[in-house]
């Protein structure tokens, strides 16, 4: 193979890619739906961005700026009325969109507002949109993009490294035999999905001595299909191998603090609905797990150490040098404050605010 890496067009360094101060305006996780009950209230932080997560009654959560606009009280001490949010200080109320309804004192409410953040549920979690209005649908499988799944949680990790280097290990076609044995020969091709999202997909056959492939081999007629979707370069599926034994492991992730990943493991399958179906459900997420617990031991040993640089890529580094550069192409934003982060040539951090929604709040938003 030809290992003149200068034809890979690779800018050696990335503005988005590794970089803890920066992420890109999309979907991210925030907490599994199960753990927000209605009239629950929680505080959170999410990129470096401190927030409030309530579920009203009917059934919408909703997601505000932590800090009342009145005297900076946490709304999470704020208890849930209704589908409002009513501050435990002075009593102030505020709808879903985040404006002031009520103030007790007052018959009439001042004009202001909170930041209300838009929300989604997919894959038993609840997802925010770091910007004003999502660009996308909800992160999603290509392979079962259509059809209503179920899920099961596996573990949660946090990782010595960035969200973007845990994601590339899954495209690292090197690794797959040096670390786990799994394919002596590994082509991706890419596609971008759309501008947020994009999918690698094997196009080689896998090899009979692999362990993993071992395992699984006799319950295919065809080769075993090996695909990965990614979405903001934080959250990735994994899907391996098609129709009726096919795992789909979510990992779902975001930047903590310096730099670091936590991520959610989730195991996704296509909803069955007989018996002998759901049975089946149970099985295959509980086999996901087993498979993706063989990957990650063999990958925390160097995950935990690893300053990551890409000082000399090789053609094998094909597909990690298509992900960083899909990434470089999308709307950064700033870690804690999610302002839209303008990234010049020459010219790094120049921040500009979010524009306002609302005309007449604008020197009451507090934003
Ligand atoms: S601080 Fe929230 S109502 Fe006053
Ligand atoms: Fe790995």
């Amino acid at each position: 193979m030809n290992v003149n890496y200068t034809n890979l067009n690779y800018s050696k360094k990335p503005k988005v890619f590794n970089r803890p101060e920066r992420f890109i305006e999309g979907w991210y996780w925030v907490i599994p739906s199960k753990k927000l009950g209605v009239g629950e209230i929680k505080p959170v932080t999410i990129l470096g961005r401190e927030l409030v997560i309530y579920r009203g009654e009917d059934q919408q959560v909703v997601i505000l700026d932590a800090y009342c606009p009145h005297f900076g009280a946490h709304l999470g001490e704020g208890t849930v009325e209704g589908n409002e949010l009513r501050c435990f200080f002075h009593h102030w109320k505020f709808d879903a969109a985040g404006f002031c309804v009520e103030i007790p004192c007052l018959d009439e409410p001042v004009k202001v507002k909170t930041k209300s953040w838009p929300t989604g549920e997919k894959y038993g979690l609840v997802w925010v949109w770091t910007g004003e209005t999502p660009q996308q649908p909800l992160p999603f499988i290509p392979e079962l993009e259509l059809d209503e799944c179920v899920s099961a949680f596996g573990k949660r990790l946090i990782m010595n490294c960035h969200p973007n280097i845990f994601m590339i290990n899954a495209i690292d076609t090197q690794h797959f035999n040096t670390v786990h044995n799994l394919l002596s020969e590994f082509n991706f091709e890419k596609q971008e999905l759309n501008e947020n999202a994009i999918t690698f997909t094997n196009t080689t056959d896998e090899s009979p001595d692999s362990f993993l492939i071992k395992l699984i081999r006799p319950f295919y007629k065809k080769s075993v299909n090996f695909s990965l979707c990614y979405w903001y370069g934080m959250t990735g599926f994994i899907t391996i191998g098609i129709g009726i034994l096919q795992f789909n492991i979510m990992f779902a992730s975001r930047i903590i603090e310096a730099g670091k990943a936590e991520v959610m493991t989730v195991f996704i399958a296509k909803k069955r609905q007989s018996i002998v179906g759901k049975l089946y459900n149970i099985l295959v997420l509980w086999l996901s797990q087993f498979v993706i617990e063989y990957f990650i031991n063999n990958d925390a040993k160097i995950l935990r150490s690893i300053q990551f640089k890409l000082k000399s890529p090789i053609d094998f580094d094909q597909s990690i040098i298509e992900f960083v550069n899909h990434l470089e192409n999308q709307k950064a934003l700033k870690w804690e404050t999610w302002y839209i982060d303008r990234i010049r040539d020459g010219e790094m951090g120049e921040i500009e605010k979010r524009p306002k929604r609302e005309k007449w709040n604008d020197e009451l938003v507090n934003d």
